[in-house]
């Protein structure tokens, strides 16, 4: 089943497929293994922004603050989707710029990975990279966010759940599901 979807996709794909949600969820993980799956390049835009400004987003936040890291974001999305059909992973707080969530809606198949936020914790705490988690309850903070995101996020075409599957099984979810929609679209306009 999985392999007709995938080919499907491959010869219908007209666009590139975003994967959006918070930090932890698994958007470069899971984008990666969909680009290799779909045959395409996968972008990042967080490795975008580090490797345009030449130092890391730890350090674009103490310099300059979070806007200016937000408005190169915001530049690396809309190159991102410019290009070649292609898998982008964003950073978890990218549709918080409304033109990033505009141009997202319309150029793009917006995909969020859905993840309660006890999984996100057990994922990110031992991780001292994120900025926005430098607070004395990082924990708090990060329930705090994902409450606040929660609507831009359910503005993506595709929702998808995601609690104890594997990759494999996450992989097959979305691609079924992107089937799915591409089918609807081009079917159903
Ligand atoms: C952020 C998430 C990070 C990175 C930055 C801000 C956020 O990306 O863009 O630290 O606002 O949630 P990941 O979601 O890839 O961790």
């Amino acid at each position: 089943m999985s392999e007709a979807e995938e080919a499907f996709i491959r010869s219908t794909l007209d666009r590139p497929i975003v994967l959006v949600g918070m930090m932890g969820s698994g958007k470069s993980f899971l984008g990666q293994l969909l680009a290799k799956k779909l045959a395409c390049e996968f972008i990042d835009t967080d490795a975008v922004v580090e490797s345009d400004a030449g130092m890391s987003i730890t350090d674009i936040f103490e310099l300059y603050g979070e806007e200016r890291f937000r408005q190169a974001e915001k530049n690396a999305v809309a190159k991102a989707l410019s290009g070649e059909v292609c898998v982008v992973a964003t950073g978890g707080g990218a549709l918080g710029i409304p033109e990033t969530l505009a141009l997202l809606k319309e150029k793009s198949w917006m995909i969020w990975l859905d993840v309660d936020s006890q999984t996100l914790w057990n994922r990110v705490r031992k991780n001292r990279s994120r900025p926005l988690l430098k607070t004395e309850n990082p924990r708090e903070q990060l329930k705090t966010l994902l409450e606040k995101r929660r609507p831009l996020y359910a503005q993506a075409h595709i929702h998808i759940q995601i609690e104890k599957e594997g990759p494999d099984t996450c992989l097959e979810g979305i691609i079924n599901l992107l089937s799915k929609t591409i089918k609807t679209a081009k079917f159903c306009p």
